[in-house]
């Protein structure tokens, strides 16, 4: 008897049972399965009785934070054969925040992912658990609960669990629809769409042309935000075979993945933000870039030759455009053949090396890949980097083209692993890998389609079960050679985990108004998987980029953490000086990038951050406004850690931008002036300006701007300082001298006394360098005098120090001050008092 629940309020919360294309009125007697035609789209209509699944059938708990059973399948016929009977369920309540729970054959072992950083703490949690967890006997389920208010956040028991060879399955009801993350994909809104959206998970080479398929990397990942509170959940699925997951109006979430076995996570935390530290504890902490990968870096496929580089590099220099780094692509290589280059058009790449190096430039080329197949070059051969000799090799191979091209960082590309035939040159056999018995909703619907054949060998498995650890294991091989050379790498394709060592770039987009928009919840959605240092191609990579469209680009990309304008073979030159040296495309990127280098002190504390304490840097709206729901899908505008606000133009012929004003005190950044708060706002922000807004509470470390920031980092220091409701600020640098030698700084300012307090003292700059000016927005009325203590002796400012203009208001009766001409020492504690 096929047991079928047909309560309309529950139709959504039921789960797709069969998801193949010919289930029909058939599969209910074949398979045991409901059948209900609706008439809206994307609602299934074969959905699960309660005859499939597993019970308990016996339990222990070996201690207080453990608990295993034993599972044994229901009497129910199979969907994709090779159904596994006896299952182990294990869970581990591993830190006050972290549980873990794995489902695996009982009898069998299975491919595991062998992740590089995630293991069990060695000690149990000692303090009280921030959740619980229940086991349902029959049919098998869980429940996990926040205790504190009691919430039921991940409850199992709407569907059944399917475990068979080829196909595992697992819903959970969620408590809220705010959900955000899961990868790599084009989402074209931040928060995610829970209208039964399927979402297929793979890596693999493809545009991000705003389609639902999957992209470079494999993300089973998402953070769930509960209600105003800011109480937030992530949950992590440790599973690197092809799977899709369907996000349903329940709301709930089905997992359907195609190997490997069942290993999540539930991270339980206080606030969004939280649950990216727990994430990226469990994942390894992303790391600090090099001070000058911050800079503006300039790239293209084909130049064409070296002498076409170099016009590129000098007409950029000549317009006084900041710009740390110029990319080579394949086309130095010979014959796109890698650790290589074409002795004709790149024969000098060494002296262009030393030639960039002496002008404080940094040069960056590309790596990819070198089974049989096609790519570049043509017959191509992939090494497996989870061969340690292969490692060796690769490594090997770096350090000998280094000694040849002074190369500072290195690009690694097409390892989704990109294949131009399907599978390899002599096709795939017919087998169980190649053809699963069922293919999540990937591109192409064929598992082999643009990579290897899944039956390809590599020493940690099948490439069916590693395939989208392939970039993974390629990272982890090139850090070898870049923890030994102080150099950086970033990729295209990435699995969690990789932002320990690792930026990436959001692939193949175009040039259109679509892209400069969805590149946002790209960037937001890789700040939650823990790659901080992401960005899009500025200007677009495929097609000719319009004036008007790469002039917006320019100005919102002068804010990615990642800032690069990467421009495809054949289209036409998109650096800024291609527009013409006196345009408003110059003007306006000069203008931004100006601002970008001035506060890059505070992006590189924010990168900091990111690595010690877990922080994004490129932050979502609601992780720091979350207790008001109208962030809650904030996907236009984004932030600089807590306190620079971002409000870019991204649209073709607009000028009046509606921007969403969080609840705080904002100063225009530029205009130096409040703003509205908790509301839309309409900004006029003309052809060359784009918003940014400074939250009061903010002290943000800054430096005068130069070309480039070997040029920047010899400059004065400066602090920019906003005050809050409460005539309060606080904020922090991070600095060091890029080897492992550190100062850090605290900034505190609270009635009218600002407090510099060096926490960390572990060098002297050799550039002796001095924060001269301070900038204070809203300082109650004129101050009559300002001192300045070093501890030991305090002086007063002189009129000439001391600058404010008392009939410009930046509020009621607040103004701004301007202190200038000091000589407040880096690495020494001062305070400064103004009355
Ligand atoms: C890939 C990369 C792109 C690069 C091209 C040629 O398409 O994503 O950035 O320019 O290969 O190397």
């Amino acid at each position: 008897v096929v047991i079928c629940l047909f309560v309309p309020n529950f139709r959504f919360s039921i789960m797709d049972c069969f998801p193949h294309p010919d289930a029909s009125e058939v599969s209910r007697s074949r398979y045991a399965c409901c059948w209900s035609p609706v008439d809206e789209a994307n609602v299934p209509w074969c959905f699960f009785s309660k005859n499939h699944g597993y019970s308990v059938v016996s339990e222990s708990q070996p201690d207080s934070t453990h608990i295993e059973a034993r599972l044994t399948r229901m009497d129910a016929p199979s969907l994709f054969g090779a159904d596994i009977k006896e299952l182990i369920f294990y869970a581990e309540m591993q830190t006050e925040n972290r549980l873990r729970f794995k489902i695996t054959d009982a009898n069998q072992a299975r491919f595991e992912v062998p992740h590089e950083h995630v293991q069990a703490p060695s000690s149990p949690p000692t303090g009280p658990l921030k959740y619980r967890l229940e086991l349902i006997q029959k049919p098998f389920g869980l429940k996990v609960w926040r205790t504190s208010p009691e919430k039921l956040l991940f409850d199992t028991t709407i569907g059944p669990l399917v475990f068979a060879d080829q196909y595992l399955q697992l819903s959970a009801k969620l408590p809220s629809h705010n959900i955000y993350g899961l990868g790599e994909h084009v989402h074209q809104t931040f928060r995610h769409d829970t209208n039964w959206r399927t979402w297929p998970i793979f890596t693999r080479d493809s545009f991000p042309n705003g389609g639902t398929h999957n992209l470079y990397g494999h993300y089973p990942y998402f953070t769930c935000l509960e209600n105003e509170s800011g109480q937030s959940f992530g949950v992590f699925l440790m599973n690197s075979n092809a799977m899709e997951v369907t996000i349903q109006p329940a709301p709930a979430i089905t997992y359907r993945t195609i190997g490997g076995v069942l290993d999540f996570y539930i991270l339980v935390g206080d606030t969004p933000e939280a649950v990216v530290d727990e994430f990226t504890q469990l994942i390894g902490r992303p790391f600090i870039p090099p001070y000058w990968s911050l800079g503006f870096q300039l790239s293209r496929w084909d130049y064409g030759s070296l002498d076409e580089v170099k016009k590129v590099v000098e007409r950029n220099r000549q317009i006084g455009i900041p710009y740390d780094v110029q990319y080579t692509d394949i086309d130095y290589m010979e014959d796109k053949k890698i650790f290589t280059y074409d002795m004709e058009k790149f024969k000098e790449l060494p002296q262009f090396a030393d030639y960039m190096h002496g002008n404080g430039n940094k040069i960056l080329i590309v790596k990819r890949n070198s089974h049989t197949s096609q790519v570049w070059p043509g017959e191509t051969v992939f090494p497996d980097y989870t061969n340690q000799a292969c490692v060796d090799w690769w490594v090997d191979e770096i350090s000998r083209f280094h000694k040849e091209v002074k190369h500072d960082a290195l690009w690694i590309d097409m390892n989704e692993v990109a294949n131009f035939v399907q599978g390899s040159s002599k096709g795939c056999a017919e087998n169980k890998l190649n053809y699963p018995p069922f293919t999540p909703r990937i591109l192409d619907n064929l598992i082999y389609s643009k990579t290897l054949c899944m039956d390809a060998k590599h020493k940690w498995g099948n490439h069916y079960d590693v395939h989208s650890l392939y970039g993974y294991s390629m990272v982890l091989a090139t850090e070898k050679y870049v923890l030994t050379n102080r150099s950086m790498v970033f990729t295209r394709s990435s699995f969690p985990g990789v932002g320990k060592y690792a930026g990436h770039w959001l692939g193949d987009n175009a040039a259109n108004w679509n892209d400069i928009k969805w590149a946002i919840p790209g960037m937001l959605e890789f700040n939650l998987f823990g790659v901080p240092y992401i960005g899009a191609d500025i200007c677009g990579f495929f097609d000719d980029s319009p004036e008007e469209l790469c002039r917006r680009w320019m100005q919102v990309g002068a804010f990615y953490p990642f800032s690069r304008n990467h421009n495809a073979q054949g289209y036409k030159d998109q650096d800024p000086a291609a527009y013409g040296a006196d345009s408003l495309l110059v003007k306006t990127s000069k203008h931004y990038l100006n601002i970008r280098y001035t506060l890059l002190p505070y992006l590189y504390t924010l990168f900091y951050k990111a690595h010690v304490n877990g922080e994004t840097v490129l932050r979502p709206m609601m992780h720091e406004f979350y207790s008001d729901s109208k962030t809650w899908g904030v996907h236009n505008q984004f932030l600089w850690g807590a306190h620079l606000l971002i409000t870019p133009v991204l649209d073709p012929g607009v000028e009046n931008v509606e921007a969403y004003i969080p609840d705080a005190i904002w100063y225009d950044f530029e205009k130096e002036r409040i703003t509205d708060r908790k509301e839309k706002v309409n900004l006029n922000l003309p052809a060359d300006k784009l918003g940014l807004h400074l939250r009061g509470g903010a002290i943000l470390p800054a430096q005068r701007p130069d070309v480039t920031t070997t040029y920047s980092r010899c400059h004065p220091m400066r602090l920019i300082i906003a005050l809050d409701d409460s005539n309060a600020a606080s904020g922090e640098l991070f600095w060091d001298d890029g080897e492992s030698r550190v100062i850090s700084d605290l900034f505190l300012l609270d009635q009218d006394v600002l407090t510099m307090h060096v926490t960390h003292n572990g060098y002297t700059d050799p550039n002796n360098l001095k924060f001269e000016n301070i900038t204070v927005m809203g300082v109650t009325g004129a101050p009559v005098s300002v001192l300045v203590s070093d501890g030991t002796t305090t002086n007063a400012l002189t009129e000439s120090q001391v600058n404010y203009d008392s009939t410009r208001k930046v509020k009621e009766c607040s103004i701004v001050l301007y202190l200038r001409n000091l000589e407040l020492e880096l690495g020494k504690n001062y305070t400064v008092n103004w009355q």
